[in-house]
C-alpha cells in the first residue's frame, strides 16, 4: 500500500503561535516520513477581509519561513502558497456551481463572522468552497484540522459527493483528522478561550517568533487559580494549571505521570510557570533563529516556494483538467 496523502492549510495572516505549533505544525513535521504531505499557505482565504497588500505579501513569506524553521522540510513535504497555484481559484468557481446556497449559510464560521460585520463580503460565504477546492484538487486521504474546521471538511465531502453523483466518480472523500494531544492550547490570559491569532492583547498567545524575555513574561503572568495544587484536573478553576501542564506535556512528549513527577518538588505556581516557560523557550529559540536566517535570504525562500508551487501544480492541474472535462469544457 502506498503512503497516505495528507493535505492541510494554514492562514498566513496574524502570527503563528504555540497553539498552531503544538496542535498542528508539530504533527505535520512528525508525519513527514510516513505520509505524503501537502501544506498550503492559504493567502486567497486571507482576503475575505481586507489585507494591506504589502503586509499580505510579507505574511506569506513569514509563514513559510516559520513552517520550515519548525521542521517542515520542503524536500519531503510539498509546501506551497495557494495563490501560486492557479487551479485553486478556478476549481473554486466550478465547485461553487454545484454547491447549494443553504449549505454555505449553515456554516458556523460564516454565521459567527458575518454576524460581527456591518457589510459581509461574498467571499466570506464562499470561503468553504475554496477550502473544498484546496482539498479536492489533491485527492488526500486525510485532512488534519482543528475541531473548528471539521464542519468545513464535512462540507467538502458533501460537495465531492454531489459532484460525483452529477458528473460521475471524480473525487475521493477525505477524512477530517483531529489531533489528540494539544488539540486545544488555551489562552494564557484566559484558560477558557482557545489560543488564537485573532485574539488581541498581550499575555494571550505565545508567538513563535517572540523573544525569550517576552515568552517568560507571558508565562509568569498567566492566569491560574488561588490554590496551589499542580494536577491535571477538569475542574473549571484548574483550567489554567491544566493548560500549563498540557503545554509541558506536548513539548516534552512525557506521560502525565512523568510530568507530575517533574513538578513534585515545585514550590507553588511560580515554579510551575518558570519551568514551563523554560521548556517552551528551549523549543522555540532554534525555530526563531532559523526563521530569521531564512527571512534574511528572500531569494532562497522564493526558490523554495517555487519548487513547492511547481510540485503542487502538477497534481492540481491534472485534477482540474479532469473536473473540466467531466463538466463539459
Ligand atoms: P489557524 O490559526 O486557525 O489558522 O489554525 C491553523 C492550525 O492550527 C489548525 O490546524 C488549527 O486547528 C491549529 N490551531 C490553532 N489554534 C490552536 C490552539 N489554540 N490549540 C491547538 N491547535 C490550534
Ligand atoms: N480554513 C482553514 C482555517 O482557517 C484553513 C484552510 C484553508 C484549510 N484551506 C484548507 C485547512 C484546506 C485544511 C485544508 O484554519
Amino acid at each position: 500500500m502506498g503512503k497516505k496523502r495528507v493535505l492541510s492549510g494554514i492562514q498566513p495572516t496574524g502570527s503563528l503561535h504555540l497553539g498552531n505549533y503544538l496542535g498542528a505544525i508539530k504533527h505535520w513535521v512528525e508525519g513527514q516520513d510516513d505520509k505524503e504531505n501537502f501544506i498550503c499557505i492559504v493567502d486567497l482565504h486571507a482576503i475575505t477581509v481586507y489585507q494591506d497588500p504589502e503586509a499580505l505579501r510579507q505574511s506569506a513569506r513569514r509563514t513559510a519561513a516559520l513552517l520550515i524553521a519548525c521542521g517542515i522540510d520542503p524536500q519531503r513535504t510539498t509546501l506551497f502558497v495557494q495563490s501560486h497555484v492557479r487551479a485553486h481559484a478556478e476549481a473554486c468557481w466550478l465547485l461553487t456551481c454545484v454547491t447549494p446556497l443553504g449549505w454555505l449559510e449553515r456554516m458556523t464560521q460564516f454565521k459567527d463572522k458575518s454576524g460581527k460585520q456591518e457589510t459581509v463580503g461574498a467571499g466570506l460565504l464562499t470561503y468553504p468552497v475554496l477550502q473544498a477546492a484546496d482539498i479536492l484538487l489533491y485527492d488526500p486521504d486525510e485532512v488534519p484540522v482543528g475541531e473548528d474546521q471539521k464542519q468545513h471538511v464535512e462540507l467538502t465531502r458533501d460537495i465531492a459527493q454531489r459532484f460525483n453523483s452529477l458528473y460521475g466518480e471524480t473525487f475521493k472523500l477525505p477524512e477530517p483528522v483531529i489531533p489528540k494531544v494539544a488539540a486545544r492550547v488555551m489562552g494564557l490570559d484566559d484558560p477558557t478561550q482557545k489560543m488564537s491569532k485573532s485574539a488581541t492583547g498581550s499575555g494571550h498567545a505565545v508567538g513563535l517568533d517572540e523573544d525569550d524575555a517576552q515568552i517568560v513574561k507571558t508565562f509568569k503572568r498567566s492566569v491560574t487559580d488561588s490554590g496551589r495544587e499542580i494536577v491535571f484536573s477538569d475542574k473549571p478553576e484548574k483550567a489554567g494549571v491544566k493548560n500549563l501542564l498540557e503545554i509541558y506535556r506536548a513539548i516534552t512528549g512525557k506521560s502525565q505521570a512523568d510530568v507530575l513527577a517533574d513538578f513534585a518538588d515545585a514550590r507553588g505556581y511560580g515554579d510551575l510557570k518558570t519551568r514551563v516557560a523554560e521548556v517552551v523557550v528551549e523549543a522555540l529559540a532554534p525555530i526563531r533563529g532559523r526563521s530569521r536566517e531564512l527571512l534574511e535570504d528572500p531569494a532562497e525562500l522564493d526558490r523554495l516556494m517555487a519548487v513547492g508551487a511547481d510540485r503542487a501544480s502538477k497534481h492540481a492541474e491534472a485534477k482540474l483538467a479532469l473536473i473540466k472535462e467531466r463538466m463539459g469544457f
